[in-house]
This record gives structure tokens, C-alpha cells and sequence, in this order.
């Protein structure tokens, strides 16, 4: 298969290694011409300082990007998403199996990444969407470490061919789902509760917080996989559970390491401008707490992370107000 990866940056190129093993054609799309550069004579992901199959080839030309694309695999931050579909709508000119490998919900519209491709990309121009997400970090990928992710779809055809594109039997194992909806949200939400993690470990709490706020982390999730129409099953596969214990236990995980750096008592702003990565769950955490003040849900962890990063409350308080709470039953 012809495939173009659109965004070379960390996911993009470990997600064209696994196709490029695979023995698709891959060309990936980046708007940074030194990165295509990069690829195109030394081989290498500069982020993760790892060399890539050869046979990979970049370009900053949208137009060629396009025109190989029997599939094209989205994998820019979603703050980028609609800018990046904005400069390949010109060049579409025939029906594509669009993929999404990114993870975030966009705030103010509380869209889904597959909304926003609906939005965007006119009917006639897909085959299908479908989206790869689930517990994998760019950083083990690119090594051919074990990994296993979801390929999900509402065609469950379209979610079967793209799980046999990326699977493989030496490291790269792919389930299929019809759950797009359940797929998504587990994907994004997940990254709040890493900055959550990651605040409670650089606060210097243990084990026991860390578990009490992953446990606590399914309930809300599954609160808003219900509001929302999701299947609250789907939590319990690799892109939602699974995404979640990887998140919020690595030090991969940048939302972790930005989660870390808060608790330990940075400066937020420095925090965010020090990392060279996205951070996605910043946005999915205004996402999230608007959708669950619109739907009057009780979600106090993302209240209390929506507090710190956007009222600046102290971690501290913000973990005493938690505990603070009044007693409850557990199911609820
Ligand atoms: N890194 C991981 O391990 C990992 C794993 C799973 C999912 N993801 C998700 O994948 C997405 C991308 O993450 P990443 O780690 O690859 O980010 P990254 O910052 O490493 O790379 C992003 C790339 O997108 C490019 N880009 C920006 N605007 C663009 C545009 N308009 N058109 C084309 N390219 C553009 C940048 O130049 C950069 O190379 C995020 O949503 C992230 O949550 C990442």
C-alpha cells in the first residue's frame, strides 16, 4: 500500500517504521523542512534520536503527499489537526481511508478527532475513518519493542483492513473494535489523569495515591463514555485501561513528566514552555471539564486538575480539597 504519514514528529515516524516493516511505501509529510531533511539523509527520528528504515521517504509538498496517499495517517498534536487537513484539502482528489493516530478532544466544541475529520473533509472524498490508538509510547515502537493498540472504526471492515496494515507477528499486535466513540475518548481523556499522576508523584506521594487516582480516573471516564454514547466496555480494553496504566506509570509520558514537573512545584508557564513535545492533556482538561459542567457530571479529579492548570491553584490544595470531600460509597 502507498501510505503518507502527516506529521514526522515522534508517533508519526514510530507508526512508519511499523508500516514500513510491514512493506507499505511510506512518505511522510512534515511542515518542518529541516526534519524532512533529516529523514531523507540521515535516516533518523531527531526526537527520539533512533534510526528509521531507510526506504522511508519525507517531502514538504503537500500536493506529492496526496497524490501517493492510498491512505493517509494523521499524527500531528490536535491543537495542529484542522490547519493540517486545511493544506491537504486541495490535494485530495480521490476517496482515502483517512487514519487518526493522535489523541485529544478539542475544547469549546468538545469534538472528537473524527468530527472534526467529518467536519472537514467532504463525504465523498472517504473510503472510512478510522482511528489507532491504545497503551503506546513512540519511544519503545520505534525500538520493534512489544506493543499492542486498537484499531477502531464504525466500519467494521475499514477498522479490519486498517488493523492489517499495522500488525505484525514480531512486535506490533493490533485488535480491532467498532467502538470509535469508547476508542477516542479513552485515548484522550487518559491524558489528564497523567498530569494527574504525574503531579502526585512530584508531590512525593506513593503508590497507594497513585493506584487510588488511576481507580478513581475509571469512574470519571466511564461517567463520560456514558454521557457521551460510548461503550463503558470499551474502558476496559487497551485503549482505555491500557493507555491509562502506560500513562500514568512511565516517564515516557510527557503529560506525566509536565504533571511532575507542577507538583514538584515549577512554574507552570516555564513547565509548558520547557517541553519540547505536546502536551495534549492541557487541552483535553478544558475540554473535559466544560463537557462535564454542560452535562452536570461529578467529576472532581478533572475539576481539581482543570484548577491548577487554569486557576493556578496551588497542587497542594488542590489534592487537600479532594480528600476534603464529603464521605461516599464507592459505586458512585
Ligand atoms: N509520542 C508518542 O509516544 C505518542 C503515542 C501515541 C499517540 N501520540 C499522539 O500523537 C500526536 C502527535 O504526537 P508526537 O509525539 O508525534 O508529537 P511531536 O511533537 O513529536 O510531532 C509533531 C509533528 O507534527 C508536525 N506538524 C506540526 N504542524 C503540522 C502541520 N500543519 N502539518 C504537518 N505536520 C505538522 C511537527 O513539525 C512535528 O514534526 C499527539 O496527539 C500525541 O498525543 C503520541
Amino acid at each position: 500500500m502507498n501510505i503518507t504519514v502527516i506529521g514526522g514528529g515522534s508517533w508519526g515516524l514510530g507508526l512508519s517504521k511499523v508500516l514500513s516493516d510491514n512493506g507499505h511505501q511510506v512518505l511522510v509529510y512534515d511542515i518542518d523542512k529541516k526534519l524532512v531533511d533529516k529523514i531523507n539523509t540521515l535516516h533518523i527520528s531527531p526526537q527520539l534520536d533512533e534510526f528509521i528504515p531507510e526506504d522511508i521517504q519525507a517531502t514538504n509538498d503537500m500536493a506529492l503527499a496526496m497524490k501517493h496517499a492510498d491512505v493517509a495517517l494523521f499524527v500531528v498534536p490536535t491543537k495542529v489537526l484542522r490547519i493540517a487537513i486545511e493544506s491537504a484539502l486541495p490535494y485530495i482528489e480521490s476517496p482515502k481511508t483517512f487514519i487518526n493516530a493522535a489523541k485529544g478532544i478539542e475544547p469549546k466544541t468538545f469534538k472528537r478527532i473524527s468530527e472534526i475529520f467529518y467536519e472537514m473533509i467532504p463525504q465523498k472524498y472517504f473510503k472510512a475513518f478510522v482511528t489507532l490508538s491504545g497503551p503506546s509510547h513512540a519511544e519503545e515502537v520505534i525500538k520493534g519493542l512489544t506493543t499492542a493498540v486498537t484499531s477502531a472504526s464504525e466500519d467494521e471492515e475499514a477498522a479490519k483492513f486498517v488493523q492489517s496494515l499495522f500488525h505484525n507477528q514480531q512486535y506490533f499486535r493490533v485488535y480491532s473494535s467498532t467502538d470509535l466513540k469508547g476508542v477516542e475518548l479513552g485515548g484522550s481523556l487518559k491524558n489528564i489523569f497523567a498530569l494527574a499522576a504525574g503531579i502526585i508523584r512530584g508531590q512525593g506521594l506513593g503508590d497507594n495515591a497513585l493506584a487510588a487516582f488511576m481507580t478513581r480516573a475509571l469512574v470519571e471516564m466511564e461517567k463520560i463514555y456514558n454521557y457521551r454514547g460510548a461503550n463503558s466496555e470499551t474502558l476496559y480494553g487497551l485503549s482505555g485501561i491500557g493507555d491509562l496504566i502506560v500513562t500514568c506509570t512511565s516517564q515516557h509520558s510527557r503529560n506525566f513528566q509536565a504533571g511532575y514537573k507542577i507538583g514538584s512545584g515549577k512554574d507552570l508557564d516555564e513547565t509548558l514552555d520547557s517541553m519540547t513535545m505536546v502536551v495534549e492533556g492541557i487541552r483535553t482538561t478544558e475540554a473535559a471539564y466544560y463537557l462535564s459542567k454542560t452535562a452536570k457530571l461529578d467529576t472532581p479529579i478533572i475539576d481539581a486538575i482543570y484548577d491548577v492548570i487554569f486557576n493556578r491553584n496551588d497542587p497542594k490544595k488542590a489534592l487537600m480539597n479532594l480528600l476534603a470531600r464529603e464521605q461516599k460509597a464507592e459505586n458512585c
